[in-house]
């Protein structure tokens, strides 16, 4: 091996020619998942309050959306819904003609080629904002798991080209799998919410989803931040149960994991830019205390450089028309 002053490494660094032969991790418009939030109503279009640059948009809306941004090369959206009722149950999650399904229906109508991705949980339709049915104050979790099931399936006939549960119910993966593959839709994979960890960085998105939750906290389904073995054993059980991508959530403060899981499992990862990380970025943008497109651009380098194969993010747009 050499030493130096025979080895040095800025070698590589003087031309920006030869830094751009050597780069290991290149973004590109393949990797990029762009979230929407789709409301009731027609022609609504309502920014994010904490989310610049994010709207809630009425299906009409959403179709317009979805066609700009295939337009720009983004393959796919995962969509989350904002329903007219909310209940106990959230019924309106598993309802065929509820509002993700007629917003999956309408994009596979008006905009073909696009992949559409459906987030699969409750909390955007029950009336106290948890994620499952409650007993007094505990989620439970089989019972849960059957709701789950039928949202799941309520997608997929809808048109759904991934399936995304993102609820953190114990043994929902296996539970959805076969129950999609009993109604003949065995082709549709399964991405699932394998390590989510309750996380403060989630709130943008619930003012966005309108799903912050009534009383408590997601402590009881969603990871506590500290573990990191923990987001193994969830990882291979989701594999064994079937999931066909894995994510981590939030990506920006959970890179280790990333790492560690795809390392583990050798599953395709995706990883979510959650809404805190980009109203951070975005905020700190605004007051000119950063370079907010050189800090987008960073940020999601580094989180394929971790290991994630796609990213769920909302600066998808922006970094689509900058690549
Ligand atoms: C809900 C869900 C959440 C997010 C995606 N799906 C929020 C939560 O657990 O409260 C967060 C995404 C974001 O912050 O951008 N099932
Ligand atoms: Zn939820």
């Amino acid at each position: 091996m050499a030493e130096y002053p025979a080895k040095r490494l800025r070698r590589l660094r003087y031309n920006p020619l030869v830094r751009d032969l050597i780069r290991e991790t290149i973004l590109t418009k393949n990797d990029l998942i762009y979230p929407l939030f789709v409301v009731p109503g027609e022609k609504f279009r309502k920014e994010v309050g904490s989310m610049p640059g994010v709207f809630q948009l009425s299906i009409d809306e959403l179709v317009l959306e979805c066609e700009e941004v295939k337009s720009l090369g983004i393959p796919a959206v995962i969509l989350f819904g904002i329903p007219e009722h909310k209940d106990e149950a959230g019924t309106d999650a598993y309802n065929d003609n509820g509002i993700i399904q007629r917003a999956v229906r309408a994009i596979k109508k008006d905009v073909p080629g696009l992949l559409v991705i459906t987030d699969v949980c409750l909390c955007e339709y029950t009336s106290h904002g948890h994620c499952g049915l409650l007993k007094g104050e505990e989620i439970l979790n089989d019972e849960t798991v059957e709701l789950l099931v039928k949202e799941a399936v309520s997608h997929a006939k809808a048109g759904a080209d991934i399936i995304a549960p993102s609820d953190m119910m114990d043994g929902r993966i296996k539970a959805i799998r076969s129950a999609l593959d009993e109604n003949g839709f065995e082709k549709i994979p399964v991405l699932s919410y394998a390590v989510k960890y309750a996380s403060g960085y989630y709130g943008p998105f619930r003012e966005a989803a309108e799903s912050t939750p009534a009383f408590g906290d997601r402590k009881s389904h969603q990871m506590d931040p500290g573990n990191s073995n923990e987001a193994i054993r969830e990882a291979e059980s989701d594999v064994e149960e079937g999931a066909d991508i894995l994510m981590v959530k939030p990506a920006g403060p959970y890179l280790d994991i990333i790492y560690r899981v795809k390392e583990k499992t050798g599953l395709p990862m995706a990883a979510y830019q959650v809404s805190g990380e980009y109203a951070m970025i975005k905020a700190a943008g605004k007051l000119g205390w950063i370079d907010e497109q050189r800090v987008m651009l960073e940020s999601l380098t580094a989180i394929k450089r971790a290991g994630a194969d796609m990213i769920l993010t909302y600066f998808a747009k922006d970094v689509a028309k900058l690549l």
